[in-house]
């Protein structure tokens, strides 16, 4: 299902399912990393696993200062069907890629309603559109890499 993340109408609504989000995405890489039979393809998914910590450690900073508690834990339900229990289950390099490529769909839709966020302020727009940059990167190399497989 596509993600409602974007839609919330509060700015510390939005930062507090950004992290959960990120936080399914890393553990989706971890499992990702784990399954993958070719190790080059794994490295690239480790370095992207990167970009992901970064925005965690942003949005944190962003609850801190909003005052809000941060989600500690990624989403159950989301782990089941997208996410890090769902990707352990599937087999071959190019299923994987597939479906971490649709993961990717919603980060990039959950950060391009965020850049567009009316309680954004400049340094978390700012932000944002980095982070909308590095998911359209992840998905366009997912997207690329499972083709040609
Ligand atoms: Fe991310
Ligand atoms: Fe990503």
């Amino acid at each position: 299902m596509a993600t409602t993340v974007g839609k919330e109408r509060e700015i510390e609504t939005l930062v507090q399912d950004l992290i959960t989000l990120e936080r399914d995405a890393i553990a989706a890489y971890d499992s990702t990393i784990e399954k993958l039979s070719d190790s080059a393809l794994s490295s690239q998914i480790a370095q992207f696993r990167q970009d992901h910590l970064q925005h965690l450690d942003v949005l944190n900073e962003m609850a801190a200062e909003l005052g809000i508690p941060a989600p500690t834990e990624g989403d159950a339900k989301q782990m089941l069907t997208t996410g890090k229990i769902a990707l352990a289950q599937l087999m071959g390099d190019k299923t994987i890629l597939k479906a971490m490529k649709t993961n990717e769909d919603d980060t990039v839709t959950a950060y391009s309603r965020a850049v567009n966020h009316p309680e954004a302020v400049e340094k978390s727009r700012a932000f944002f559109s980095k982070a909308l940059a590095d998911e359209e990167r992840h998905r366009a190399w997912m997207e690329q890499t499972a083709t040609a497989l």
